[in-house]
């Protein structure tokens, strides 16, 4: 099959969060399947686009609105990420050093839509089946079945997948002109509530919708942002499918980010090793259990309590534990977890800001990986966290409650209900003490190391439904 996945981010052309390490690994997977799957993304002017080679492959104008704007579809020359990688060049739109966060991202991401749509109508066959992922690429399923120009392609199947359904892309009616002639009484399609939501009107018109984990799909009849009744109405051509790790990307023993490289075997010393390091570098005691939280600092990961969750914790237990953080976001929460550096410095350190090496490195050295999001769709950072023999401390919500079992009930991480001060404060206490049951917490990390989380199942569940809708 041909596959064309359509998306804002793609590990390592452009990464904010997890969708980037899904649509940079999916595809893989897909092809190892013996199927063809491509990847299009806009052409922002980040390190891997300016350091890879392109050849032009299509160069035109389109229309947008009463304007016009010329674009490139540039392809990657060597293939090196295991799938055919289009970049969309939109001069003065795309070519930007961020993903997202400009006033004008309404216009970047439909113009996006429609250069892509533009270019595939005029392909000389038809793609198998068009796969978006959330609100960026949220239109292009109405724009296929919709405007008239798109009609050759009218009867390609789409699929949605909805990676975080906090984020729908709304914008104001007064738009509408943007989008290619369509009849005017489909408009519908496009709206929820008062706006233009690209979310919604994906769920509408793909012909199959998936969320990236189970559970996340059963939450969101309750709890979706304002779409609980859509997704009612839709559920029928809905599944959850819960995400993957690119392991060949996050394998302890290859990984090129590591001063340590290390396996079930030699995990312990290769841990202790990496952990070593780390804990230098960052002012910290490497003999005392590692506590850690890497993420996008906003209220969906619970980070808004983290900075008390840590102040209570190394109150607690001063001289028993270390906590590292990475994130970025918020600032009011960034500026908080600065703070605590001056209280507690030989004991905790934050790193404000981006960076994938640190992500590895910590993922690599700490014991403990405390996820409390109050909503996490499939999260990745927990998978990440098993394979590199990190004990996940989550929160029981979305691809958390399907990825990890509590040691309670012979599993491999710790759960809480709650994201509360409370719940994780218990929960760091029920870490030490598993901590130091040396033993058990050897046992475990070896048997979490062993979990196979690769894309290998979910590629194929996504190629059995593709097929279904042929
Ligand atoms: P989300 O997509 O909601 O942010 P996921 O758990 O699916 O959450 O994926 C997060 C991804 O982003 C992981 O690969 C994680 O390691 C990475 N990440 C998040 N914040 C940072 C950061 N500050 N520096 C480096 N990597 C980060
Ligand atoms: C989103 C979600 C996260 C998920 C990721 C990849 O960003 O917040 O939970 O793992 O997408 O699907």
């Amino acid at each position: 099959m041909e596959i064309i996945h359509i998306s804002a981010e793609c590990y390592p052309v452009a990464k904010v969060g997890g969708l980037a390490d899904v649509v940079g690994a999916l595809p893989k997977y897909q092809n190892k399947l013996s199927h063809f799957a491509k990847v299009v993304v806009p052409a922002y002017d980040t390190k891997f686009v300016r350091e890879s080679e392109f050849e032009v492959t299509y160069d035109a104008w389109a229309n947008y609105g009463n304007n016009h704007f010329q674009y490139r579809i540039l392809k990657e020359k060597t293939n090196k990420l295991g799938f055919d990688l289009y970049i969309v060049h939109i001069q003065g739109l795309t070519d930007r050093p961020n993903v997202y966060g400009y006033h004008d991202d309404t216009e970047r991401f439909i113009a996006f839509q429609i250069a892509t749509l533009d270019w595939i109508v005029q392909w000389e066959h038809r793609p198998d089946v068009i796969h978006c992922h959330d609100h960026h690429t949220g239109l292009v399923p109405f724009m296929m079945t919709n405007c008239i120009k798109y009609q050759p392609i009218s009867s390609v199947p789409t699929v949605l997948t909805i990676h975080n359904a906090q984020y729908q892309g709304q914008f104001g009616w007064d738009k509408l002109y943007y989008l290619p002639a369509f009849d005017l009484w489909k408009a519908g399609l496009l709206g929820w509530e008062r706006d233009i939501n690209p979310l919604a009107s994906a769920i509408k018109c793909a012909w199959s919708v998936t969320t990236v984990s189970p559970s996340y799909l059963s939450e969101m009849m309750s709890n979706a942002r304002g779409l609980e009744s859509l997704l009612r109405q839709e559920h029928g051509k809905c599944i959850g499918i819960l995400n993957g790790i690119d392991a060949e990307v996050w394998n302890p023993e290859t990984d090129p980010m590591l001063g340590t490289n290390y396996s079930i075997k030699t995990f312990e010393q290769g841990k202790e090793a990496n952990k070593k390091a780390l804990c230098s570098v960052f002012g910290l005691d490497a003999s005392k259990p590692l506590f850690t939280f890497i993420g996008r600092l906003v209220d969906e990961k619970g980070a808004d309590i983290l900075p008390d969750i840590f102040y209570t914790a190394l109150q607690q237990h001063s001289e028993e534990i270390n906590i590292l953080v990475l994130g970025s976001g918020d600032p009011w929460v960034e500026g908080r977890l600065n703070q605590l550096k001056d209280i507690f410095s030989a004991q905790y350190n934050a790193y404000i800001g981006y960076n994938e090496q640190v992500s590895h490195e910590i993922y690599a050295s700490a014991d403990f990986l405390l996820m409390p999001s109050r909503v996490e769709p499939c999260g990745l950072n927990q998978l990440y966290a098993l394979r590199y023999g990190t004990v996940p401390i989550v929160r029981r919500v979305g691809g958390l409650r399907d990825t990890v079992i509590d040691i309670g009930d012979n599993g491999f991480g710790i759960c809480h209900d709650q994201t509360s001060i409370w719940d994780v404060t218990h929960a760091i206490n029920r870490a030490i003490e598993f901590y130091n049951d040396k033993k058990k917490f050897k046992a475990v990390r070896k048997t979490m190391m062993k979990i196979d989380h690769s894309w290998d199942r979910a590629a194929l569940n996504y190629i059995e439904l593709y097929q279904k809708l042929k």
